[in-house]
């Protein structure tokens, strides 16, 4: 695991963005795994500021997200759909055709993660998975206790996790109990992955998952045994791990 010390949030999304950025040039029809969250906002800022600039096509670029709420349309501003739409696809010249989430519409859970799993095999799997980290260290929606031999697949959000999305809800009740999530098998497969963590309050996590031992208690702990895994974190996130050096 490569680990990059950014000063704050905008350097490491700069980094992030510079990573995502090499990816798109070097394989303009790259397959690009995407997350949601506070985290990677700066990042997709940041992609959308040199697609303007006419640094970036994204026209031959796949996109597949890590997961999406059961039970929210689209067009419901709490969706993952609708972030990626606000944040990304409505910003650069990417194929909208070719931008994937699991359906949480589609209420039998195996009829949406096979059609899922199905999208990810025949666009050839991931070149580059883009993650965050949530606070009880699950990737995706992949929960502490996760297996690590499935793909997607229906979880039942923690109770910490429902506390920490809430933020984005009008009140705890609107939080959705449940979400299709791409499986740890899934995001081990992905030939590249990038993870972004920010602040202190992640600090804890970041030591337990990835100077820790790998254990399905800490799901993101697995990455450590990914053969190209690169993490960006800030200063505040890496302030309880051993001293990285600045890059
Ligand atoms: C959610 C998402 C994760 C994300 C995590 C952290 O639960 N499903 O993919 O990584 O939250 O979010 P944030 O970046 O807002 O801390």
């Amino acid at each position: 695991m490569r680990i990059y010390r950014a000063k704050d949030y905008d350097a490491m999304s700069r980094k992030a963005a510079n990573i995502i950025s090499a990816q798109v040039l070097i394989k303009p029809d790259c397959v690009l795994g995407l997350a949601t969250g506070s985290t990677p906002i700066g990042t997709y800022r940041e992609l959308v500021e040199r697609y303007h600039q006419g640094d970036l096509d994204f026209s031959e670029t796949t996109t597949v997200n890590l997961d999406e709420y059961k039970g929210l349309p689209r067009d419901n501003g709490q969706s993952y759909y609708y972030f990626m739409d606000q944040h990304l696809f409505s910003k650069v010249n990417i194929n909208k055709d070719r931008t994937f989430l699991p359906d949480g519409m589609e209420s039998d859970s195996d009829v949406a993660c096979q059609k899922y799993n199905d999208i990810i095999h025949s666009v050839g799997g991931i070149d580059l998975q883009l993650l965050g980290l949530g606070h009880n260290g699950h990737i995706g929606f992949n929960e502490p206790g996760s297996t690590y031999e499935k793909e997607t697949h229906c979880i039942t959000l923690s109770e910490r996790t429902i506390q920490a999305n809430m933020r984005f809800f009008a009140s705890e009740k609107d939080v959705p109990r449940q979400a299709y999530t791409m499986g740890v098998k899934t995001i081990m497969s992905a030939r590249k992955i990038l993870i972004l963590v920010s602040g202190e309050d992640k600090a804890d996590i970041v030591k337990t998952a990835f100077f820790g031992p790998v254990t399905p208690q800490v799901p993101a702990s697995i990455l450590q045994l990914h053969n190209d895994v690169v993490l960006i974190a800030d200063e505040a996130a890496l302030s309880k791990c051993p001293n990285i050096p600045q890059a």
